[in-house]
């Protein structure tokens, strides 16, 4: 049976130079796909908000959409590292209510560690919830919860001040208590200077190749999401032509009575048949 990776784990990894390799999961059936592919960890994206719900950003979701999803992942895939993802307005308002939100993810939704988007204007939330013993990841670069502010959904770093800020966040959260990073939407040479800079794992999602892991969201490499692909998205898989087909096969069939056929039908016990005739004509 696949072992857990724990903390530790990641982080040898990161200093063996290993890669960790991690989609996002909102659902019992993908996660236990993922955990036979031999994922090294789940995350539970608020993204799950544009992803399963249509909305158009990942500012309406919830703390229970979150946590009731995440509840489905751990239980399709037992033995993989688990985060929640903690949704907008869980832990921007004060430490205090961070610590209780990240508190249902481990007491709900058995997770290994929880994320949040920030550097070092969240660092008092970071330092309450890992002094409370839980395991949280940061995340900077392109912060989707902030994609109004920033003007979108777009790449970050990508000038010296904005690098140089990036930095200083990377190292203020590794401080706060962060036991990883992930990095989003940033050149990879900004990249690879915060992984050189700090100590804990920085994973990348569109962040190059010197990351030590690579994130992609399930439902645009599986090719699922239709809304857009971001640049960073390499697709694996054809999912969504693949339902698209069987659908259109499904509703041709119904139409045409091609299903169901004999062998997907029961047949009534030896004998009973007859006997359900001569009832029902006894019965007029
Ligand atoms: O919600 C999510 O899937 C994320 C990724 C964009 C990193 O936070």
């Amino acid at each position: 049976m696949k072992k857990k990776l724990t903390r530790l784990d990641l982080q040898k990894m990161k200093e063996k130079g290993e890669k960790a390799v991690w989609i996002t999961a909102y659902d019992y059936w993908t996660a236990q796909f993922a955990e036979q592919a031999g994922m090294d960890m789940l995350l539970v994206g608020d993204s799950l908000g544009m992803c399963i719900y249509g909305y158009e950003s990942t500012m309406p979701v919830t703390m229970d959409q979150c946590v009731y999803h995440s509840e489905a992942v751990r239980r399709g895939a037992p033995n993989t590292f688990v985060i929640g993802d903690m949704p907008f307005l869980s832990y921007q308002v004060s430490p205090e209510e961070s610590v209780r939100n990240a508190g249902r993810f481990f007491k709900e939704a058995l997770v290994d560690a929880i994320k949040l988007e920030g550097g070092r204007c969240v660092c008092p939330h970071i330092k309450a919830i890992s002094e409370s013993g839980m395991l949280v990841m940061a995340h900077i670069g392109l912060t989707p919860q902030s994609s109004g502010q920033i003007g979108g959904f777009k790449a970050q770093g990508r000038t010296v001040e904005t690098a140089l800020e990036m930095i200083e966040d990377a190292r203020a959260v590794q401080e706060a208590g962060a036991f990883a990073l992930l990095v989003e939407a940033v050149p990879p040479e900004v990249c690879k200077i915060i992984r050189d800079e700090i100590k804990i794992p920085v994973y990348g999602l569109g962040a190059g190749l010197d990351a030590d892991g690579q994130l992609l969201i399930v439902a645009d490499m599986l090719g699922i999401f239709q809304a857009f692909t971001p640049k960073f998205v390499k697709r694996y898989a054809n999912v969504g032509e693949e339902m698209l087909k069987g659908f259109k096969a499904y509703v041709e069939d119904v139409k045409s009575t091609r299903f169901p056929e004999e062998k997907h039908t029961y047949k009534m016990m030896d004998g009973e048949l007859a006997k359900l005739k001569t009832a029902l004509e006894g019965r007029s």
